[in-house]
């Protein structure tokens, strides 16, 4: 089982941006609690990180027969982004939407996603556990 992590703009600044919000932990820390949360769960994690929605369209299509599930916290593009979803309908990957903070009840623009439809769940508000539990949530 491989399972593609993909974070969106701002991700790589988790710990130092808007602390209130995301918590203090840093894009490091996330990715040794992912990763070894993978490990205890036999599972593959390959990670991916960009600010740029053509680079995780790219990133989404070369993950076409290589990724058996994909974690995709898609930052702002989340709620502006309609390439991003068109890619993963295009690729068919089951893919777990993942929020760190709880975007329904913040601003009213943060509580459109565009990718939701396209995604088997959606975790929001848990911190960085959320990706974990994605995880979990591929696994069945
Ligand atoms: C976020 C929520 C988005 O609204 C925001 O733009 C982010 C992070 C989250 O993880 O809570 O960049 O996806």
């Amino acid at each position: 089982m491989k399972i593609l992590v993909i974070n969106g703009p701002n991700l790589n600044m988790l710990g130092i941006r808007e602390p209130d919000i995301y918590g203090r932990e840093t894009y490091s820390d996330l990715l040794e609690k992912i990763k070894r949360h993978a490990d205890e769960k036999g599972v593959e994690v390959e990670f991916f990180q960009s600010n740029h929605e053509g680079s995780i369209v790219d990133k989404i299509q070369e993950s076409y027969g290589k990724t058996d599930g994909i974690v995709l916290n898609p930052g702002a593009y989340t709620h502006t982004s309609v390439a991003i979803p068109d890619a993963l309908k295009a690729v068919g990957i089951p893919t777990v939407e993942v929020h760190i903070s709880d975007v329904d009840t913040r601003e009213e623009f943060r509580q459109i996603s565009y990718v939701r439809p396209c995604c088997v769940a959606c975790v929001k508000g848990q911190g960085t556990d959320g990706y974990c539990e994605a995880i979990d949530i591929l696994l069945g």
